[in-house]
């Protein structure tokens, strides 16, 4: 039976599914020792599979991601060794999309700011006017699988979205924009694309300088696509009106951000509901059936 060690956090029900393919050695205290004898590894995006990582082992044949980015995985050194790398990329679309649409309009109508007010004795009403998605220009950053569906139900709800995606082309629901563009015609910028060299820091200082005053900031994606310094800068200025995060460049996070009231923080938890956990369980019983016969 081969051995599969499973490095991050994983729902019972996949460790269930998984369990049918090998025996599952699951979070191991060491796991560079862990994986000496392992035949596969799984990971979330807790666990950064580097060179120094894959060089000592003997038998492993692949490393599955449990979700959609590979940014935490060192894919040049995985196939050098010989090391299959896969992930399961449709399993945690209709997942994250819905989460985006939700903080979307919790960052529209001041839902953040109403919660703490009411936790600690406040009735602000007054103070909590927001503004309706209806008829807003929504810009979508990396229109792929996510992005489309984003763009879908954002359609749905009356609002004109436009994309930036080098490799994307107008569709029925969004119209293909150069990025410069985005920044400056939306109303709501929502981040769905991949971390490269390209895209890191992607929203910095002169990108937040090109957008709308009162623009809200949308990421579910990667936390390095933003320079939270500028961010910060931004929201303290007034030039943001608010923004949802669900992923940081450090995670967990614990920086400056957290002094904002005009943020609204969840722990990176864009893939975490239970239909797609489970689509991932069997996207990956599957393919490492595959991998390992
Ligand atoms: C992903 O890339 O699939 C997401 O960040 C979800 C996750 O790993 O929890």
């Amino acid at each position: 039976m081969p051995t599969i060690v499973v490095a991050d956090e994983m729902e019972e029900d996949v460790l269930e599914m998984l369990s049918g393919v090998g025996k599952i050695v699951y979070k191991p205290s060491n796991i560079g020792v862990a994986l000496t004898d392992a035949d596969a590894l799984v990971v979330r995006s807790a666990t950064r599979v580097t060179r120094e990582l894959v060089e000592n082992c003997k038998k492993l044949k692949v490393v599955a991601r449990a979700g959609v980015g590979l940014d935490n995985i060192d894919i040049e050194s995985c196939e050098k060794k010989g090391i299959k790398v896969f992930n399961t990329p449709g399993s945690s679309t209709e997942a994250v999309a819905e989460l985006t649409i939700g903080l979307m309009i919790c960052a529209c109508r001041n839902v953040g700011k109403a919660h703490f007010g009411m936790k600690n004795g406040k009735w602000e009403k007054k103070k909590l006017t927001g503004f309706e998605i209806e008829g807003k220009t929504l810009g979508i950053i990396g229109y792929g699988r996510i992005g489309k569906a984003v763009a879908e139900k954002a359609v749905a709800l009356g609002m004109r979205v436009i994309a930036s995606d080098p490799t994307a082309k107008n569709d029925a629901y969004a119209r293909i924009v150069s990025f410069q563009e985005l920044l400056k015609e939306s109303d709501i910028i929502s981040l769905h694309c991949n971390l490269t060299d390209a895209t890191k820091g992607m929203i910095n200082k002169e990108a937040i300088e090109m957008m709308r005053n009162g623009v809200v900031i949308l990421n579910l994606a990667r936390g390095e696509l933003i320079n939270e310094d500028a961010l910060y800068d931004g929201c303290k200025s007034g030039k943001i009106y608010a923004v949802a995060l669900d992923v940081y460049s450090a995670e967990p996070y614990k920086g400056k951000l957290l002094e904002l009231d005009n943020i609204i923080f969840t722990p990176h938890i864009g893939a975490s509901t239970q239909e797609a956990q489970k689509k991932i369980g069997v996207e990956l019983v599957h393919k490492l059936k595959q991998e390992l016969g």
